[in-house]
């Protein structure tokens, strides 16, 4: 017999792009009407590199957050070779940072104040390894001269790996992995080593970016490769081995700066994300693992308990609609197509009623 409901702890999402202003007004309330927490990404213009910009910051997110929802912001601080340890420190103290998001230099949307070279912040991560503070790392090299379908892993031999040797203790997520290098450097690790995995990376894969005509509205970064890094994400994900967790790297841009000549990266899944991983584990047979990698991996990794309440996703009839296109008072957003019907839908489970 299929299995067409399914209760699981509330979720979260491990990395989630926000924004400010009217974009973060109208994005907020698809993730906090069934997640419970996300981390939130700090590459704002100009980033979140202060424990008073995060609580500014953390503030604004809490006023979009419709009243009856139940969201709580992870706050993040966006390391630059400026950034001063005590800074953290103060930030981890006070509760409000959970995290530090390493961005290499240019790798991605508004890195540009990132790390050049990690040499410059290694007084940063000892005490991170120390006081076990995850660095989140976008995990793509930005030397121009490799191959962006090739950056991950090169990423991974001459920057991650050489980290991890000399910082054993330093807590890691590798975010949004992409590749089967990616995936197998987790499984082989043997401890403080996690990484997120995205709703779009486990369904598009590069045809769909580029066959049939240029698709702005896949392209992200790290860019999706070849099919068979696709059934690895895959894997991991419904594996339900620990380390590896639901961050939708949901980026919203206005269909303006992706429509263009030098479109930018991002896909704005968190409209219909539950619908579309609830898809993904369905098809490959493992409803059953979807509790762990969305909603009890990422807090065991982060040392937090998993949500009290739980969300009821449940078969429908008839496919759920997604419009293609949210509004903000800036302009459309186009919402991620899938390319395949969902017919499931969450519904929060009112306390009590657990
Ligand atoms: C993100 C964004 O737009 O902020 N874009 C993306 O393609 N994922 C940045 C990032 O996470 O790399
Ligand atoms: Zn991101």
């Amino acid at each position: 017999m299929s299995i067409t409901e399914l209760i699981i702890r509330r979720p979260d999402d491990w990395h989630l792009h926000l924004r400010d202003g009217s974009m973060m007004k109208a994005v907020v309330p698809f993730s906090s009407a069934y997640f419970g927490r996300a981390i939130i990404m700090p590459n704002l213009i100009p980033p979140v590199t202060t424990v008073e910009q995060a609580a500014i910051y953390r503030k604004k997110i809490m006023e979009a957050v419709p009243d009856n929802h139940d969201f709580e912001p992870l706050m993040t601080l966006y390391l630059t070779e400026a950034t001063r340890p005590e800074e953290i420190w103060r930030g981890v103290d006070s509760g409000l940072i959970k995290a530090v998001k390493f961005y290499p230099a240019g790798a991605t949307t508004n890195s540009e104040s990132g790390v050049r070279d990690l040499k410059n912040v290694m007084s940063v991560l000892e005490k991170m390894a120390d006081i076990g503070l995850p660095l989140l790392v976008h995990g793509e090299v930005t030397d121009p001269e490799v191959d962006i379908f090739d950056r991950e892993a090169v990423f991974i031999d001459t920057v991650l790996d050489p980290l991890r040797r000399r910082l054993p203790e330093l807590r890691v997520v590798m975010e949004h992995v992409t590749t089967t290098t990616g995936v197998n450097y987790v499984v082989s690790s043997d401890k403080n080593l996690a990484a997120t995995i995205t709703t779009h990376h486990l369904i598009i894969n590069r045809n769909d970016i580029l066959t049939g005509g240029i698709k702005p509205h896949y392209y992200c970064l790290p860019v999706a490769k070849r099919e068979k890094h696709r059934l690895a994400l895959r894997a991991a994900a419904v594996s339900g081995d620990a380390r590896f967790f639901l961050g939708t790297d949901s980026a919203p841009h206005l269909d303006g700066a992706k429509e263009c000549i030098c479109g930018c990266a991002g896909i704005f899944t968190a409209f219909n994300t539950l619908g579309c991983l609830a898809t993904v584990f369905e098809q490959e047979g493992r409803l059953s693992k979807l509790e762990a990698f969305v909603s009890l991996n990422g807090p065991k990794f982060y040392r937090l308990s998993p949500n009290a309440s739980r969300v009821r996703l449940y078969k429908t009839h008839d496919p759920v609609m997604s419009p293609e296109k949210i509004k903000t008072a800036d302009g459309p957003v186009t919402v991620f197509n899938p390319m395949f019907s969902v017919y499931w839908r969450a519904e929060n489970i009112a306390e009590g009623q657990n």
